[in-house]
């Protein structure tokens, strides 16, 4: 790069100039702002109340270790940071507020590049969002994931079997003393979520894109590795700055489409399918819904990690790595897609041996031959709904039943174990009021508890519908991201209980048995199912009257795009 942007700030003798240098210097060398020096942000979503990344501080000294060394200039920039389990009522209600705070900071401040440091579901996909929309050069540092603790011998999935655990309270088979002694076993170290849920799926998303150091994703929190692959990319964004390298550079159409091949390797969470639609659409990469389907078909996948299979993060590092794992299908991957190296994916992929075929599948001997996310669509979800098959029961993918409808989640919290709630196994749980705007936010709700008095029979999966979306650590027959939403004026809102519904995920298919006649004569009596009185102020005000639809990612409508790095006036 010839002129570097910080020299706009730095550069000359004004009293801008002046005023820009002086309250920076604190001790920096002189040589530190002079116009040939990389400024480097290193945005960190580190923070005391966002638990899988309380570590990052440590790495963001490991990063600063490289930029130095390269030549640059580090600063520690402490962005907005989301604890997925802690904060209420949603984290997705706060990604966009994270995504839009990081891309005005990184644009109002004097910096020529940036390190993204996240982990925690929602803090790399707004990291990334952020650099998108500003397109200076980016790489992204993933925080790793926390090694495998066990209770009483049996190693715990993070939130698999948090949710395993509690149905099985809930049908008696675990008492609820033990389900409590199981609550310090957990969390075994610092890092994230050690499924392959949606911290770890979009790591290996960031890695697919290219925005990582290839070989960077997975490698756990507390391995030594970490440390020195973030020097490592402290030392590379320098370099980045030099070449000019920008996000839009690496994330191409063809890079989200090797995203979307490795989510199905490693059998990824479907909240993928948003971030990945929202950071295409800050790049103005054409990305739709049926993408997902029609390069996900006939993935295999090969990652046997929960909540599709039985290992976990740690495992998987084991067993070779994410590489390992996509080399198996090396020839899937678009050639042309470069990384932040400014070498394609591909040519990372050559010689990443498999060390633990149980861990790693080889690819003739798949968990699942076709396990790409599949798009539905129907008269109850005409802009489309999704379901991931590696989570569901093989025998509901075809499936008809009549609906037991959910206004809320709060409805359904009141009604889910009521003795006299009609309800069979054959009965289809249909949840609403749980979309961007009608709860408001989309939380993690779509794999509903059973009813009680089925599991106590036994019944361990039921077809479930709704307009919210699912934990990457969870699964079952879990139809989720209906668009539109029930409070938007979506079909969903005209289900009633006893309606016919059929789903058959071969023929991609989602059908409300109901004639078109009786949906238009509710329609017009429909009242609003939102549970919640429209905000009055604040972020909810603003998400609620700009956020969009599942099937382009729920970014609000004025975010999409970019508005580039540029800043055109000055204040002193
Ligand atoms: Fe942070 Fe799972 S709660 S990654």
């Amino acid at each position: 790069m010839d002129h570097l942007r910080s020299a706009d700030w730095y550069d000359g003798q004004d009293r801008n100039a002046y005023i820009h240098r002086a309250w920076m210097r604190r001790g920096l060398p002189d040589s530190a702002l002079d116009s040939t020096r990389p400024q480097i942000a290193i945005a960190n979503t580190a923070s005391d109340l966002t638990p899988c990344n309380m570590h990052l501080n440590e790495v963001a000294d490991a990063v600063k270790q490289g930029i130095w060394e390269a030549g640059g200039v580090p600063y520690n920039l402490p962005v907005v940071s989301l604890g997925e389990t802690q904060v209420k009522p949603t984290a997705m209600l706060w990604r966009n507020m994270a995504a839009m705070a990081i891309e005005e900071m990184l644009r109002a401040n004097p910096i020529d590049g940036v390190v993204l440091l996240g982990g925690c579901d929602k803090t790399i996909p707004a990291l990334l969002m952020a650099a998108a929309s500003v397109n200076l050069p980016a790489v992204v540092v993933p925080g790793g994931p926390m090694l495998t603790g066990t209770f009483r011998g049996t190693a715990l999935g993070c939130g698999t079997d948090v949710w395993r655990l509690s149905e099985e309270v809930r049908g008696g088979a675990l008492s609820q003393q033990d389900f409590t002694r199981s609550e310090s076993s957990m969390i075994r170290s610092k890092g994230h979520c050690n499924t392959m849920g949606t911290a770890s799926t979009m790591a290996v998303v960031a890695e697919a894109l290219g925005m990582t150091i290839p070989g960077f994703a997975g490698i756990p929190a507390p391995d030594a590795r970490l440390l020195s692959m973030s020097h490592e990319t402290g030392r590379l964004i320098v370099d980045m700055v030099a070449q000019d390298r920008r996000p839009s550079d690496v994330m191409t159409r063809e890079a989200f489409l090797n995203a979307i091949v490795a989510v199905a390797v490693v059998g990824g969470s479907t909240n993928a399918v948003l971030h990945l639609l929202a950071i295409a659409g800050r790049l103005g990469v054409d990305l739709t819904l049926e993408d997902f389907d029609e390069v996900g078909r006939g993935v295999p996948l090969l990652v046997n990690l929960q909540p599709s299979g039985e290992f976990l993060m740690d495992d998987l590092h084991r067993a070779g790595g994410v590489l390992a794992a996509l080399a198996q299908v090396r020839e899937l991957f678009r050639p042309e897609a470069i990384t932040v190296t400014g070498a394609p994916l591909v040519d990372h992929l050559a010689d990443n041996p498999v060390f633990d075929p149980t861990v790693i599948r080889p690819r003739d001997e798949p968990l699942m031959v076709d396990a790409g996310i599949a798009v539905l669509r129907g008269n109850l979800a005409p802009r489309g709904a999704i379901i991931k098959p590696a989570a569901a029961s093989a025998e509901l993918l075809h499936h008809r039943g009549p609906a037991v409808v959910f206004d809320s989640i709060e409805d359904l919290r009141a009604r889910i174990d009521d003795p006299d709630l009609e309800v069979t196994a054959d009965s289809v749980l249909v949840l609403r009021g749980c979309g961007p705007r009608g709860y408001p936010g989309m939380p993690e709700v779509g794999n509903m508890p059973l009813p009680r008095k089925l599991l106590e029979q036994g019944v361990r999966d039921m077809v479930r519908i709704s307009d919210a979306r699912m934990s990457g650590t969870a699964y079952g027959t879990v139809v989720l991201h209906v668009a539109p939403e029930a409070a938007a004026g979506g079909a969903l809102a005209l289900v009633r209980t006893g309606d016919e519904i059929e789903l058959d995920v071969a023929a991609r298919r989602l059908h409300l048995d109901v004639p078109d006649a009786e949906l238009a004569a509710r329609s017009a009596t429909a009242a609003s199912t939102a549970a919640y009185a429209a905000p009055v102020r604040g972020w909810e005000r603003l998400y609620v009257d700009h956020v969009q639809q599942a099937d382009t990612g729920v970014d609000l409508d004025f975010l999409v795009g970019s508005s580039g790095d540029t800043i055109h006036r000055e204040s002193h």
